[in-house]
């Protein structure tokens, strides 16, 4: 599997680039691989954005810039990377990432634009799969949102993450029915008066089981199933 990413600031994913699971990741295989658009600007100067046609504020990456820095990467025409890989824009206009789109996008190779600034040029749209938003509110770039994504799709990857058992029960996964995961303590027992509920100390594996079931958050619960 190999994840693409095209953005201004390759820098910006060195941190995220050095966590144990997407380390792990890539000794089983996953290619990581940063690209800057500014790298393979066909514009003199290293220019990549422009001023937005109709006016108004900001600047907009150039579909020249992406096209190039595509073709750059994989050869060919941008429009036909997408029919080998889903191609993901971000952009606080796309589909809201959720646990089945963080499976979907891990089931196979992943190209990620980033936009800057005011975006990318709306011709994007010809060389992506996907527009993808982490939620509705504004981020001044792509680069934190596509290490949202790229951070959930990793821990989707086989053996990503070292204990299979923490990935099938994440919040929101279909191992937990779409639910918030239970809370969770660890020592001291007590402290400051603030107790771990008892049940937790017990040894009790059922009772235990069925406090954390009734913990599960949002929804109707799958314990609501249960009961009915
Ligand atoms: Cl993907 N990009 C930007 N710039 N802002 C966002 C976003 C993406 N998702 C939510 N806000």
């Amino acid at each position: 599997m190999r994840l693409d990413v095209f953005t201004l600031f390759p820098e910006a994913f060195a941190w995220f680039a050095q966590q144990v699971h997407v380390a792990r990741a890539r000794t089983l295989g996953v290619e990581l691989n940063l690209w800057d658009y500014r790298a393979t600007t066909p514009l003199r100067h290293g220019q990549v954005d422009d001023t937005p046609y109709g006016g108004g504020a900001g600047m907009v990456l150039r579909i020249d810039v992406v096209c190039a820095a595509l073709e750059a990467v994989f050869g060919g025409d941008a429009a036909a990377v997408a029919r080998g890989r889903r191609v993901v824009e971000l952009t606080p206009r796309g589909r809201q990432l959720d646990d089945a789109l963080a499976t979907e996008l891990a089931a196979g190779d992943l190209c990620v634009l980033c936009g800057r600034y005011e975006g990318i040029d709306e011709r994007v749209a010809h060389l992506v799969s996907d527009r993808v938003s982490i939620g509705p509110y504004v981020l001044s770039g792509g680069e934190l949102a596509a290490q949202v994504l790229l951070d959930a799709v990793v821990r989707k990857i086989d053996g990503a993450v070292s204990n299979p058992e923490s990935v099938a029960a994440d919040s929101f996964s279909p191992g937990l029915g779409g639910f918030r995961e239970h809370p969770h303590y660890t020592r001291p027992a007590e402290f400051r008066g603030w107790a771990v509920p008892p049940v937790l100390l017990s040894g009790d594996h059922a009772a235990i089981a069925r406090w954390r079931r009734e913990r599960l958050g949002g929804g109707e619960g799958p314990q609501a199933e249960q009961e009915s």
